[in-house]
């Protein structure tokens, strides 16, 4: 079976050019000014943008948090995704009970038979002895390049710095990248317990109690820890500007650091979490500043950013009123667990599915980055830093055929009614965007053409991640 993609323009992380594209099986097997192929489907892209499917490399599929669970599972969430013009994510393992290889046997088990686009697996290590130090070193056999640690949730995930720095230097010695979720979990235990003893419960309290300057701290810390491990470090969910600076810190005293931020921080302040619907926008780390939003652009901008994640990990808005998913209502506990009380509010946001439309309308569409450096950031990189490239996250001859076809003059009124996720609100209700992919090929199969599905419960892979690359 053949697809010849005809009359479109290429755009890839490096340049833009006019060819066709033709697809043999999963692949791409050609790519030309001209094509002619007797025996393939053509497709049309005249006026459409050949985008590499996007790569996000941060979401939190079925993650139980408190009384709840995000409320998108391996099919929702995958085909949230698609609808997006995402054909790859990248979630993680929690590290419950037992060893690390049957942790990600269980997440690969929640996935198979439900998974819509290929996925690989981050493991988180929330608490390290001789064992898991041991354990460690299996991973890449596992197909897992990279892990997370937290600075923060004392007593539940939190690592102390001298594990984090053993666990640093045995990942540089294996392969293994080090995501550090960068808060100061001491300071936010002392503040949280005192807003409760004053009675504060509505969810501005949930970012007042995580001072950024916790994050920016424990972003240099994370840094510096690298520094000292020999090994490479990726900081995720940067929301301050502080940490930008620190970030630029290391890179430029050469330090393998590199970092990843996501649309609520660019587009979201503090302000959203004083709405009467606030718990909406309650995450981790929060919401921030205007003056933030401008440091993390600046990082887009100049490359000291080099992902645009989205931490993806929805939760209903009032799960006592189901929605209708596919001919069936369904209702999952949500935000409403935390009306009279912030820190029981399940902290996430969707936006697996908002990341691509909604960056591209504010980014390329604002003349902020270039098509060029859009791809970068949305697929190139991360299937770069995470091992997946050349498989996936550019336009090559034998790369898989995961393609976007993006059309930058289709304008639409985004919303919860456009977007796929499995929940009952959307940060972006009613913004105007322009620019959104009409066609979405996973290997080669159409699985999304004009916001109609196509993709199949099952037909999601694993992927085997490989050594990822210092950018
Ligand atoms: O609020 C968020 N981001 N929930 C997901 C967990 C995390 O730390 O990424
Ligand atoms: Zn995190
Ligand atoms: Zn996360």
């Amino acid at each position: 079976m053949k697809t010849l993609i005809k009359n479109g323009t290429l755009v890839t992380a490096e340049s833009s050019f006019q060819a066709d594209l033709l697809i043999e099986g999963e692949h791409i097997i050609q790519i030309a000014p001209s094509i002619e192929a007797i025996d393939a489907e053509v497709v049309d892209a005249s006026g459409q943008l050949v985008l590499p499917g996007g790569i996000d490399a941060h979401v939190h599929i079925n993650l139980p948090m408190g009384e709840t669970v995000s409320s998108d599972d391996y099919y929702t969430g995958s085909k949230a995704a698609a609808f997006g013009g995402t054909t790859t994510i990248i979630d993680f393992v929690s590290q419950d009970a037992g060893s690390l290889a049957e942790n990600i046997a269980r997440k690969r088990a929640e996935a198979e038979g439900k998974a819509a686009i290929d996925y690989n697996l981050h493991m988180n290590i929330t608490r390290f002895d001789e064992s898991v130090a041991e354990e460690l070193a299996d991973l890449p056999s596992l197909g897992i390049r990279s892990i997370k640690v937290f600075t923060a949730y004392n007593n539940r995930l939190r690592l102390g710095d001298g594990e984090i720095f053993k666990v640093m230097r045995i990942a540089g010695r294996h392969g293994l990248l080090t995501m550090v979720h960068a808060e100061n979990g001491d300071v936010i235990d002392v503040l949280t317990a005192e807003a409760l003893a004053q009675g504060h419960t509505s969810p501005i309290w949930h970012a007042r109690t995580r001072p950024g300057w916790g994050e920016v701290e424990a972003s240099l810390r994370a840094v510096a820890l690298a520094a000292q491990a020999e090994a490479p470090v990726y900081i995720v969910h940067m929301n301050m500007a502080g940490e930008v600076d620190q970030l630029a810190y290391g890179r430029a005293h050469d330090v393998p650091a590199m970092g990843e931020t996501c649309p609520q921080y660019l587009f979201f302040s503090e302000k959203d979490l004083e709405r009467q619907d606030g718990a909406k926008w309650v995450c981790s780390p929060p919401l921030r500043s205007p003056a933030d939003q401008d440091g993390l652009w600046h990082g887009i901008e100049t490359g000291t950013i080099q992902v645009l994640a989205t931490d993806h990990c929805p939760f209903f808005y009032d799960g006592t009123k189901p929605i209708l998913y596919e001919g069936k209502l369904v209702s999952i506990p949500g935000k409403e667990l935390g009306k009279d009380n912030f820190t029981r509010i399940p902290n996430g946001l969707p936006g697996v599915g908002d990341r691509l439309p909604v960056f591209w309308t504010h980014a390329v569409g604002a003349c902020r980055i270039t098509p060029n450096q859009f791809v970068a950031l949305t697929s190139t990189n991360p299937a770069r830093i995470f091992g997946l490239y050349p498989q996936k996250g550019c336009l090559a001859v034998g790369s898989d055929a995961d393609l976007a076809l993006w059309d930058p003059n289709y304008e639409l009124t985004y919303g919860v009614h456009v977007a796929q996720h499995r929940t009952d609100y959307n940060l972006y209700e009613g913004w105007q965007l322009k620019g959104f992919p009409r066609q979405v090929f996973l290997r080669g199969k159409r699985i999304v053409a004009d916001q109609q599905w196509f993709g199949k419960a099952g037909s999601g892979r694993y992927l085997m991640a490989h050594p990822g690359e210092i950018l």
